[in-house]
């Protein structure tokens, strides 16, 4: 990402006001419901921001980079989390990374910044490889693929191997079905009509308190079992266990789940969903995808899975990954609650306001990003990602409280699109329309099947 890029526009910026007249009784609830995304990036064509009702709910839309940055980097401390995450994760996540606050969530990222420095990030690169070489030969042994699954099934695996040593083959272990379920239905209450806290004990959330306890079982043995023999490998959990914060003290167990926990969540849809998106560009895009054969094939000799420093030589991998996350970014919108009457930029937010960053919507701004529905990778070439204003870009968020995966997560798709293009060609079936779903992240909809073609 690119933090030290100028301002988009000078700092006598004024924000632009998008009006959208909205019903007398349900606001802008219709157009929610419709096709959101295609609504979000309508409003950031038009304008910097946009005052919304969501049937009773008022909410503003930022649409622009200069309103993001002062939200997210300038002003964090006047916001929280909106209250949809918290509410709705917490039986999953409990007080993870993710879904605390303040004080706390400070503390939990001194204690975790470690396990995503890039000696360890080099480690996982490993995992990564290799499942997505099993993933490869796996997909190259049938005629067709669901795409959206098999890359849920790969980058939950890379997850689990790389947090807890474990194997988690997709359907039949308790940790990745009761993960699945447990994720399920956190989407399905918060996407419903009337949206159900998992307290209220339907058949669904009843099924989904079990898994949940299922896997703080799980979780809480493989803590245990590490916790008596002492034994370093080379894992996430390794790196917990052994965290320190400034005053010595250490992580609860109920800690380490809960961070384990958020990982996971946090760590594979997100990325699954990026690289079927990425697929499912190259495969409409076939230049491109020659490009990156190409280049594969140039740099890496034989069969041996992509590693670490195999990757720092496939950039037009990584490119490519980079504008899948500019026209489809997984998490497409963030929340935000404003905790007092404050401003951003004249833009006047009152206490408990709503705010929602349109991430989708600034990605295909076109005076951001020329042509802005166009797949063009070079966009990302390092000096014209330099020249990006701030905030552009920025699949990952930005300020405190950015993703802490994102390296891990860069790395990961780029070796899972350098490793697909070495081993298959992946063309997605005609009549698969390119749709998406946007529940908690910005989904493909359908199940993305794609012919498969084996490469010698
Ligand atoms: C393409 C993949 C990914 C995308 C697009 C993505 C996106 C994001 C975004 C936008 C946020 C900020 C949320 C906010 O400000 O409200 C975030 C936070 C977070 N992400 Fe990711 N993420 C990805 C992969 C990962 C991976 C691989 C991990 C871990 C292995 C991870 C762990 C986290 C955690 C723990 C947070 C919370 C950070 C905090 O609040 O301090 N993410 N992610």
């Amino acid at each position: 990402m690119n933090l030290e890029a100028t301002e988009a526009r000078p700092s006598t910026f004024v924000p632009k006001e998008v009006h959208v007249p909205g019903s007398f009784v349900l606001g802008h609830l219709p157009a929610f419901r419709g096709d959101r995304v295609a609504f979000f990036h309508e409003l950031a064509q038009k304008g910097d921001y946009a005052r919304l009702r969501i049937g009773l709910f008022p909410i503003t839309l930022i649409s622009s980079p200069e309103l993001a940055h002062e939200l997210l980097v300038t002003n964090p401390d006047a916001f929280v989390k909106s209250a949809g995450l918290a509410i709705f994760a917490r039986p999953l996540l409990g007080d993870g990374l993710l879904t605390s606050e303040a004080g706390a969530h400070k503390k939990q990222r001194r204690m975790m910044a470690p396990v995503f420095v890039q000696k360890h990030i080099k480690a996982y690169a490993d995992v990564m490889g290799e499942r997505a070489f099993a993933s490869a030969k796996r997909m190259a042994a049938e005629r067709s693929v669901a795409l959206g699954q098999e890359l849920a099934r790969t980058t939950l695996e890379i997850v689990a191997k790389t947090l807890f040593d474990a194997e988690v083959g997709f359907e039949a272990t308790e940790i990745g079905d009761a993960l699945t379920f447990a994720m399920e239905q956190m989407n399905r209450n918060i996407t419903s009509v009337i949206p159900v806290p998992p307290q209220i004990p339907t058949p669904g959330n009843r099924k989904a308190k079990r898994a949940i306890e299922r896997l703080d079982k799980t979780v809480m043995r493989l803590v245990a079992e590490r916790r008596a023999s002492g034994e370093a490998r080379t894992d996430v959990l390794t790196l917990l266990l052994a965290a320190r914060d400034e005053d010595g003290s250490q992580m609860t167990d109920r800690e380490i789940r809960d961070e384990s926990m958020t990982i996971f969540l946090a760590g594979h849809e997100t990325t699954a969903n990026a690289v079927t998106w990425a697929l499912a560009l190259l495969s409409r895009n076939p230049e491109i995808r020659a490009r990156l054969v190409e280049e594969v094939t140039r740099e890496v000799p034989g069969d041996a899975p992509i590693d670490f420093e195999t990757a720092k030589r496939l950039p037009y991998a990584m490119r490519i990954f980079k504008e899948a996350m500019r026209l489809y970014p997984p998490a497409y919108i963030l929340g935000r609650r404003a905790l007092r009457d404050t401003s951003l930029s004249g833009v006047t937010l009152k206490k408990n306001r709503i705010v929602l960053v349109n991430i989708a919507g600034i990605h295909r701004r076109p005076e951001l990003f020329p042509d802005p529905s166009r797949f063009d990778p070079d966009r990302f070439l390092p000096e014209r990602e330099k020249a990006l204003p701030r905030l552009a870009y920025m699949p990952f968020g930005a300020g405190p409280r950015v993703c802490i995966g994102n390296h891990f997560a860069l790395l990961e798709g780029q070796i899972l699109l350098a490793t697909y293009a070495r081993h298959v060609t992946l063309d997605l079936d005609p009549s698969e329309p390119m749709l998406a779903d946007p529940l908690v992240t910005l989904r493909p909809r359908g199940e993305m099947r794609a012919k498969v073609t084996p490469l010698s």
